[in-house]
């Protein structure tokens, strides 16, 4: 991992290959970790560059909120510190995604192209936004432990947790490791994200959307209603796998991410 200082603040990332510069953002609560089928194997031909977002990871933790905006901010930061002057492929997962609409609106001529995979662009609805304040509160209170017995049941598909328990373990592990402060600072960004469901049919970019067939969290419906917005947008539905499509099945979602940029790069 690099260690690199923007602003005085230390943020960790990444960095493998030569090439095509591929950025891959993290859902919550977790860090570049989550990547690691995909570093593996894209690194053979892009240039993979793989943060650990602010407050998780490595990175600096700021306590109170962070918004899906500075987080965006933030990854723009890191292309200028590294002196990515290429557009990059932004692929984000649920809330790299969410990430991904403020990278759109506010860094627009940095990107070539887009994946986007197991997200939303709804905002939270009552039941959801009471359930973020909640988890917020008890992260700070009593740690990890109830944090991931509630996310982990709903992140994998049900053969992935048969055979593959071990990227289960992976996951569990990495949500141990993150710092409460930065959990909840996540958890109020994500309460207070607004619908950006109006900017997809202005996305003039090259765009793929890879959705797990057994998604729990943003399900295949509502990423078939989201590709669909998106003129000339592509979709991967991948079987046999939940949440965390990229590293329940790496071989197909790797697969498409390649032959993606293949045809656009
Ligand atoms: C994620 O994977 O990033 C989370 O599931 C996002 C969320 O809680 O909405």
């Amino acid at each position: 991992m690099l260690k690199i200082t923007i602003n005085g603040e230390p943020f960790f990332v990444k960095v493998a290959g030569e090439g095509h510069p591929l950025l891959l953002v993290h859902g919550f609560p977790l860090s570049h970790a989550m990547w690691q089928p995909q570093i593996e194997n894209l690194q053979r031909n892009f240039r993979v560059i793989v943060p650990d977002l602010r407050g998780c990871g490595k990175s600096i933790v700021t306590p109170g909120k962070v918004t899906m905006e500075e987080y965006a901010d933030d990854l723009a930061m890191l292309l200028d510190a590294l002196e990515i002057e290429e557009r990059v492929t932004y692929c984000g997962l649920s809330m790299g995604g969410y990430i991904g609409w403020q990278f759109i609106r506010n860094h627009r001529d940095r990107l070539h192209s887009l994946i986007l995979c197991d997200t939303r662009t709804a905002a939270d609805d009552a039941i959801v936004l009471s359930n973020r304040h909640k988890m917020a509160a008890n992260v700070l209170s009593e740690g990890m432990q109830q944090a991931i017995k509630t996310m982990l049941p709903k992140l994998f598909a049900s053969q992935t947790r048969t055979d593959q328990p071990e990227i289960v373990e992976t996951i569990r592990n990495v949500m141990l490791t993150s710092d409460p402060e930065g959990v909840a600072a996540a958890l109020m960004g994500m309460a207070e994200r607004p619908d950006m469901t109006d900017l997809l049919p202005e996305i003039d970019l090259p765009t793929l959307f890879v959705v797990g067939e057994e998604d729990l969290i943003s399900t295949i419906e509502e990423m078939r209603s989201m590709a669909s917005a998106v003129p000339n947008a592509e979709l991967l539905e991948v079987a046999q796998a939940g949440h965390m499509a990229p590293l329940e099945q790496p071989a197909v979602v790797n697969a498409e991410i390649q032959a993606f940029l293949n045809r656009h790069v």
